[in-house]
């Protein structure tokens, strides 16, 4: 049998963000959020943005799976599984409903009070994300959203009023949700969640992203510094998509093409640890003739308000080539530099998975950053068929979770990097941030709701659920068989 001497108080959990499953889009006070103006797409499809709620059109995280009203039922499952975490994010548009108010919104404090405690009720500790792709939409369509300085200050009141509140009862938090996803700035989903911006034609939109970075890491270190003064103890973190890009040879400038490529997707980690710009990234500035907006107030404050920990999702790893036309800087577009990697499969999306690439990730951040490591997402979207009664045989989730904590484990105890939890996506069915669906599934516990918004959203325990609680209760060391094959868990 597999041996673990993962630490005691290693935190298992699951992980969603609000829009992606409370729903109840305008209840409470709420305002709309960005989530709340994109379409449903299907696979491999974009998901629109739309001008406003208009009325002929479906948008998924309205409803989502209900859990603003049915979180005591799913709450209970959670602990059923044995969670002793349970990340989520706060709807910042429950809060400031349109963002730009000076007082929060008591009735959305009031709800995650209410799911704070039920957490707490059953020792699950709350992870939680201030902003998860689910900026106020009225702050994009007054002020453009990251595009301007002021949103820095809408971002700290937001963080100020929450932290404030549940001073008491959340100690671990996380800026901002995969800062680092607009490093693909070409597609319109990535800047318009991650930073509330649409580029209008003829703008550059790498030096837009950069800009808008510029202020993110900005109010995220403010975010630190206020957090840190309320309470002391609160452990804020950074969060990056950690998706490594390997080169697709040897050939040296497809290795330095590499290199560029990870320097221009951590270097907002980097500067989220470090508290200062690396130095490639402000040469590149110059060479680009991007004339940003830092001041040296900003610098200062990205020194103070460096993070306690970092957190990262893992779900693929990328692969990366130089082209013929390189400039000088071996500049890495996201949207034409990836190419597939021909030694790892791919799910049903076009994901790359890759479990020996999340030991390879967390030696890269542990070597680079020498902080505590948080895998705050890890998991596969996929098509679960429920059966007639009521069980869902996710054989495949099983699989793909087991060879990844089998890496973090490695990790850990071979490699001595210093793993804090582990909290997969998702704790429950969500609605898909990339297409809108319901349809890519990722949790351990199956919602009945489909894509066109049909279904019951009755909740059902999948096999991944018993499986997960096992792996829960032996602390990781019974990780159980891999179908069709041995049992490879490190001794
Ligand atoms: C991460 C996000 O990018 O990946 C989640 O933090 C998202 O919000 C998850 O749901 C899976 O991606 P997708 O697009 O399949 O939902």
């Amino acid at each position: 049998m597999t041996k673990t001497t993962l630490p005691a108080g290693f935190l298992w959990g699951g992980a969603v963000a609000a829009h992606q499953v409370e729903g109840a889009y305008n209840v409470g006070g709420k305002g709309l959020s960005v989530a709340d103006v994109m379409t449903a797409a299907g696979n491999r499809e974009e998901r629109r943005i739309t001008d406003g709620v208009q009325p002929s059109e479906f948008y998924p995280n309205h409803e989502a799976v209900d859990f603003y009203h049915r979180y005591p039922e799913d709450i209970k499952l959670l602990a059923e599984m044995g969670f002793t975490c349970f990340r989520t994010s706060i709807a910042w548009s429950r809060i400031f409903p349109q963002g730009d108010e000076l007082e929060p919104n008591e009735e959305g404090l009031a709800f995650y009070d209410r799911l704070f405690d039920e957490c707490l009720k059953y020792g699950i500790e709350p992870v939680v994300t201030l902003s998860h792709f689910e900026m106020p939409y009225h702050l994009v369509t007054k002020y453009g959203g990251f595009r301007g300085r002021q949103t820095i200050t809408f971002f700290t009141r937001f963080a100020r009023a929450v932290f404030t509140r549940f001073q008491d009862k959340v100690k671990y938090w996380l800026t901002f949700n995969e800062i680092n996803n607009q490093t693909n700035y070409d597609r319109a989903f990535t800047l318009f969640t991650n930073s509330g911006i649409q580029v209008h034609a003829g703008e550059n939109a790498e030096a837009v992203m950069y800009q808008a970075a510029h202020y993110e890491v900005v109010a995220s270190s403010l975010a630190v510094q206020i957090g840190h003064s309320i309470n002391p103890d609160f452990q804020i973190g950074a969060m990056v998509a950690f998706s490594p890009v390997y080169p697709a040879s040897d050939q040296p400038r497809d290795v330095f093409k590499a290199q560029r490529a990870m320097q221009s997707r951590f270097w907002f980690s980097d500067v989220q640890v470090e508290g200062q710009y690396p130095t490639w990234l402000t040469r590149y500035f110059q060479a680009k003739h991007f004339d940003l907006d830092i001041t040296k107030a900003d610098l200062a404050n990205l020194k103070r308000g460096t993070v306690d920990y970092l957190g990262f999702s893992y779900y693929m790893s990328f692969a990366t080539q130089a082209t013929d036309h390189e400039d000088n800087q071996f500049s890495y577009n996201e949207a034409h530099d990836l190419v597939t990697n021909r030694f790892v499969p791919q799910s049903e999306w076009g994901w790359q998975v890759d479990p020996q690439g999340l030991r390879y990730a967390l030696n890269w951040m542990n070597d680079r950053y020498h902080l505590p490591l948080f895998i705050v997402e890890n998991g596969i979207g996929a098509i679960d068929q429920l059966e007639a009664d009521h069980t869902v045989h996710d054989q495949y989730r099983i699989d793909y979770l087991r060879d990844h904590i089998v890496q973090m484990k490695l990790a850990m105890l071979e490699d001595g990097v210093d793993v804090m939890g582990y909290t997969p996506w998702s704790a429950i069915d969500i609605v898909s941030a990339s297409t809108g669906q319901l349809s890519k599934r990722y949790g351990f516990i199956y919602v009945d709701r489909n894509d066109d918004g049909s279904g019951s959203l009755a909740r059902y325990r999948k096999d991944s659920f018993y499986w997960y609680q096992r792996v829960i209760a032996t602390n990781g060391a019974e990780l159980g068989q891999k179908a069709g094959g041995a049992d490879d868990s490190p001794a």
